[in-house]
């Protein structure tokens, strides 16, 4: 497969890394004026959000915080959490959690310096000014949303997750704190840490990948693999902790290059028609659209099954790159995830409409193997 010789990477994040790094917060945001903190009641409850009001104390940032945040956020959320802003007289923002919180800490800074309704920036291009600072901080091991230009809202008009796509949205800083992550449950750092795994197979093996953005997302996976049960087996796996959110960061850097595919279309039509976490909607699609991808990158999936385990020699290259599958099918297995959508809420009878919905992405035209709809409505009639 001849790689496009006309390409940009592009990673205009500064990335902290390592245990009490959050003490670094101040670093990156305007001294003397007050920042808001945009994340969810839970990180409130288990103490995080002390952690970081903490870091802010220490380096004399102000703070105001609004901790709101859902999951799947819809655009009252994200116009809520502005009328924060704006009432607080804030000049920057941090975006603390999963991919919910850091998504909407992003569209409040693209409302902060252009106004209007979040739902004029959906789509590539329309936000075209700076935005206040921006750092984020993920306390899941799966979006990579620290890195990267993207921004999820929840659409009900559409019923898709449609993006707002601007290299303007991306943060100045990301800190990657395992100390942070530590009273994650296994609930969801295995369905996030699946996501950062999905990231990285779709940017890997996608119609875009280049040498670079390969290289991040073939580290990626071989991180998860080598971390990402250690991670969820109990709460004192710091270490392993600490190589998930590098994982995340590394296949966020890979598919902000190249975008996704196949799975990312399904997940996010999956979740604007039925709420389904992101993480679990991609875990469970994986194996099926791998499936599905197999006979347009025979080779590169012959050399993810190597990265997830499996002792390739001796196979074939086709007989290898199933084995990638069945690898896939084991980890959800040992996570505990379950094998199919209709377990997690999905129901069959919206099946067209979520293959129609998954059609509309950006994501099916860079999936490596060409996708009808019809292909669409059999992926789905598969996962479902
Ligand atoms: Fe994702």
């Amino acid at each position: 497969m001849p790689y496009r010789t006309l390409f940009d990477f592009r990673l205009p994040t500064c990335l902290i890394h390592g245990p009490g790094s959050i003490k670094r917060l101040g670093e990156f945001l305007p001294v003397g004026q007050k920042t808001l903190i945009v994340t969810d009641p839970g990180l409130r409850a288990v103490g995080v959000v002390d952690k970081v009001i903490g870091a802010l104390d220490a380096a004399g940032i102000p703070h105001a915080c609004f901790d709101e945040v859902l999951g799947n956020p819809p655009a009252p959320c994200v116009q809520a959490a502005y009328r924060r802003y704006t009432r607080e007289k804030c000049a920057s923002i941090i975006g603390l959690g999963g991919g919910s919180p850091m998504d909407v800490a992003k569209m409040v800074g693209v409302l902060a310096s252009h106004g209007g309704h979040v739902e004029d920036y959906l789509g590539a291009g329309k936000v075209i000014s700076d935005l206040p600072p921006l750092v984020c901080i993920p306390t899941t091991y799966g979006t990579g949303s620290e890195v990267t230009q993207f921004a999820v809202l929840n659409n009900p008009k559409t019923k898709n997750k449609d993006p707002i796509i601007s290299w303007k949205i991306a943060p100045r800083a990301g800190i990657l704190d395992a100390e942070l992550c530590v009273a994650l449950p296994a609930a969801v750092g295995a369905p996030t840490g699946l996501d950062a795994l999905t990231h990285a197979i779709e940017s890997y093996t996608n119609l875009l990948a280049n040498p670079i953005s390969e290289a991040f997302a073939l580290q990626a996976i071989a991180l998860v693999s080598a971390n990402l049960r250690l991670a969820c087996a109990n709460d004192y796996e710091l270490e392993a902790t600490q190589q998930m959110l590098v994982a995340s960061a590394l296949a966020g850097a890979a598919f902000a290059q190249t975008r996704l595919g196949n799975v990312h279309a399904m997940s996010h039509a999956a979740g604007g028609h039925f709420e389904i976490h992101h993480g679990l909607a991609n875990a469970i699609i994986l194996p099926y659209v791998m499936e599905f991808n197999l006979q347009a990158r025979p080779e590169k999936f012959a050399t993810i099954a190597g990265l997830l385990g499996v002792n390739t020699a001796g196979m074939g290259t086709r007989q290898a790159a199933e084995a990638a599958v069945a690898a896939v099918r084991q980890f959800n297995r040992d996570l505990g995830i379950p094998a199919k959508l209709g377990e997690a809420g999905v129901k069959a009878k919206a099946i067209a409409s979520m293959a129609k919905t998954a059609m509309t992405s950006g994501n099916v035209a860079v999936n490596p193997r060409r996708t009808t709809l019809r292909d669409m409505e059999r992926l789905f009639a598969a996962a479902v």
